[in-house]
């Protein structure tokens, strides 16, 4: 990947403009970046999901056609009751929030370099004369415990480390919930389940974006789908800045207090055979206050085929993509620019 500055340490330089390298307007690299408009007018917001309604399947599995559709139509949803300890996610927000803003100095150490894209910097920035998002990220792998980096993850400070192989553990255990009922509405087995993310591996992206002084011309991040299989996003502060794109128009998300945002990526959409669906989505920048958003993300095992479901694929349900191994699927995906969804048409299969 290639190195890019700290958004950061610009931001505080307390410039008037942004510098010409964040500039995504009136410009002709037709990124689709602002390309469609902010729906402000009619406030469609994203389905909510309770999950202790989902766990008890009150009333005839209600919750649960929620979930198929809320995955259906939206591919996005915001999760409450999820039973994470809230002591954990204060201790988490914490800590976050003192790591990335630790001074240059200590950061540098942790910074990515040419051959990994983990460590603090921008991903996907793959030339030196693309456009930069104006957000400053550090990401990690975290489980399985055996493809952790060593000189990243045993380098981080004491007190971030504790408690983000706390949140790790917590998330996988949301994300393996929230899988499996969503496996039990599409027909997916569970031994093809346990067999798809026994094990599974997941990563964290923490993102922070600071005041940006002219909002209106960057972006915090590109509009795309992500390439996991499902996304876990807690929002720090109650500042908004994510949007989806739904029937067109941007939709913001109005963070919820102790909720978090889940998000399909494009592995779930090739797992269900396009009955579900990733969701295009970015993050806009404001003028005055910082936003802090951590991501997690959750992925089959490494060493398993991505492709769709073998117990749901037939005579009647043909598969719309190719299978191949995750690892080929995440190099491909690495390579490229982020761009919306087009990632996924390269794993669609021609029909007919
Ligand atoms: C992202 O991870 O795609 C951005 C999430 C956000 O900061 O809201
Ligand atoms: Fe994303």
């Amino acid at each position: 990947s290639v190195i890019v500055p700290s958004v950061q340490e610009l931001a505080k330089e307390s410039t008037t403009h942004v510098p010409s390298r964040y500039v995504r307007v009136q410009e002709n690299d037709n990124d689709s970046t602002m390309d469609c408009p902010i729906n402000q007018t009619s406030p469609v917001s994203v389905p909510v999901i309770d999950l202790q309604r989902l766990l008890h399947g009150y009333s005839k599995d209600s919750e649960l056609d929620k979930l198929h559709l809320a995955c259906k139509e939206w591919g996005f949803f915001q999760v409450i009751n999820h039973g994470v300890s809230i002591s954990l996610l204060e201790t988490f927000k914490e800590e976050v929030t003192n790591f990335l803003k630790l001074p240059m100095e200590e950061k540098k150490k942790l910074w990515q370099q040419e051959d990994n894209h983990e460590g603090f910097g921008q991903l996907f920035v793959v030339s030196e004369d693309q456009k930069l998002d104006w957000c400053d990220m550090f990401y990690v792998i975290t489980l399985p415990p055996k493809l952790r980096k060593p000189h990243l993850f045993n380098n981080l400070p004491q007190n971030i480390r504790v408690i983000m192989e706390a949140y790790a553990v917590a998330m996988k255990g949301l994300a393996q919930t929230i899988l499996n009922h969503m496996a039990k509405a599409l027909g997916i087995n569970e031994g093809e389940m346990v067999e798809l993310f026994g094990e599974g591996w997941q990563s964290i992206r923490m993102n922070y974006y600071p005041p940006c002084p002219e909002p209106h011309k960057a972006i915090g991040i590109t509009p795309h789908s992500d390439a996991d299989s499902l996304t876990i996003l807690y929002q720090l502060n109650d500042i908004q800045g994510l949007q989806v794109k739904k029937d067109g128009n941007w939709v913001p998300v109005i963070p919820l207090e102790n909720a978090f945002v889940v998000n399909l990526g494009d592995c779930m959409e090739i797992l269900s055979n396009g009955i579900y669906r990733s969701i295009e989505h970015r993050a806009t920048v404001n003028s005055t206050k910082e936003r802090i958003s951590v991501a997690t993300f959750h992925s089959s095992n490494i060493d398993y085929e991505l492709g769709p479901a073998k117990s749901i694929v037939g005579p009647l349900n043909p598969p719309l993509f190719r299978t191949e191994p995750l690892k080929q699927y995440y190099r491909g995906f690495f390579a490229r620019k982020l761009n919306g969804k087009s990632y996924l048409d390269v794993m669609r299969l021609q029909q007919g």
